[in-house]
């Protein structure tokens, strides 16, 4: 209904400027502010400045981050500042629940292709070839262009999973599948999650040969014993053997009919009462929220073959593949949602 006033013009600001809301964030996190004010909270911009080695028109940026991830007070005329309960959780590195690989690849990959959103929606396809001068023909070699890009993929989706890999774990009982195969499984961090809620499994993560070996590299440490990687290509090599097949944030990256080509796969190696789990942040039921979620869809959009699905779009692919019984259950307040099925 529409106001005698009109529409407030304040909220065409509001979205339309939306994005220095971001980049505010994503400077403080790449030049560390969060990080120096962990270290020694309470300093004066001029301090952060010189801990930063950044120039003295830093306060600009730290009086902006106080609206949305920092406390500023006033003491002798000198304005200090400290991390929020925010910003100490999700924002200073070397938290356990810290978001900040995952800010610095928002900042550094999605962003450069989200500049040419309007493109790819005349286009019908990603933008690695005009944010980065690579075709993406062939998706996850665009994806990992180079050694450092794919770490940073890497480390990004892994903080994801240490604050929600539980809930979605929890989603279903999972100890009727002894032994468990993360298929795209990465740098093996929903397997960790995995192993800690379930102690009788075991996880296989499967994923392709160069993510395996920066896995091994870069991720893995020694008390995870009941977790093992394998190296192969899910739409053409055979599959390990397994109880339960995980896909997390794996059937949003591709067409439906990849996606039923890997699901066809997944059913022919799985055991009779064996199942496919998959976990996927879920549009609702007529495809028109959450916002989140639709503004996901519109990530793979820009950065991927695919796009993110109904319960009912997933439910039918997992049917045609031969998957019977699939139930659907949302996490409380996170982003993703599980679908398990049996054979
Ligand atoms: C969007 S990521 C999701 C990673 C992980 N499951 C998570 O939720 O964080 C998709 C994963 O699928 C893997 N992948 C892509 N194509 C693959 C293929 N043909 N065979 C095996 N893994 C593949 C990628 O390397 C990547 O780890």
């Amino acid at each position: 209904m529409s106001s005698p006033e009109g529409p407030r013009p304040g909220l065409l600001d509001q979205y339309s400027q939306g994005f220095m809301v971001s980049q505010v964030l994503f400077a403080a996190c790449e030049l560390g502010v969060f990080d120096v004010l962990a270290e020694a909270p309470g300093p004066g911009s001029d301090a952060v400045a010189a801990r930063l080695g950044t120039s003295s028109r830093d306060e600009m940026l730290l009086d902006v981050c106080v609206s949305q991830a920092l406390q500023m007070e006033v003491r002798g005329g000198k304005a200090l500042y400290d991390n929020t309960e925010l910003s100490s959780t999700y924002l200073v590195r070397s938290h356990p629940r810290s978001q900040h690989n995952m800010l610095l690849y928002l900042a550094r990959t999605t962003y450069l292709c989200w500049a040419h959103l309007a493109q790819a929606v005349r286009e019908g396809k990603n933008q690695y070839l005009t944010a980065f001068g690579v075709p993406s023909d062939q998706l996850f070699t665009a994806i990992y262009r180079s050694e450092g890009e794919r770490l940073m993929f890497m480390r990004a989706l892994q903080d994801v999973w240490s604050v929600q890999g539980r809930s979605v774990l929890s989603a279903f009982d999972l100890s009727p599948f002894p032994l468990i195969c993360d298929l795209g499984g990465c740098s093996g961090a929903l397997a960790k999650e995995c192993v800690a809620l379930y102690p009788g499994c075991r996880v296989t993560v499967f994923d392709i040969p160069a993510v395996v070996q920066t896995a091994k590299r870069h991720f893995l440490s020694p008390e995870e014993g009941r977790i093992g990687f394998q190296e192969g290509d899910f739409f053409e090599d055979p599959l390990p053997e397994a109880d339960l097949y995980i896909l997390a944030r794996v059937l949003h990256d591709w067409t439906d009919e990849k996606c039923s080509q890997l699901l066809a796969k997944i059913h022919q190696a799985c055991k009779p009462g064996g199942g496919a789990l998959v976990i996927e942040s879920l549009l609702d039921a007529d495809g028109r929220g959450p916002l989140t979620t639709q503004l996901y869809s519109l990530n793979m959009l820009v950065q991927t073959e695919g796009k993110e699905r109904t319960p009912a779009q997933y439910r039918a692919l997992l049917a045609a593949a031969g998957f019977g019984d699939a139930q659907c259950r949302r996490t409380p307040a996170g982003t993703y949602g599980a679908i398990l099925a049996r054979k």
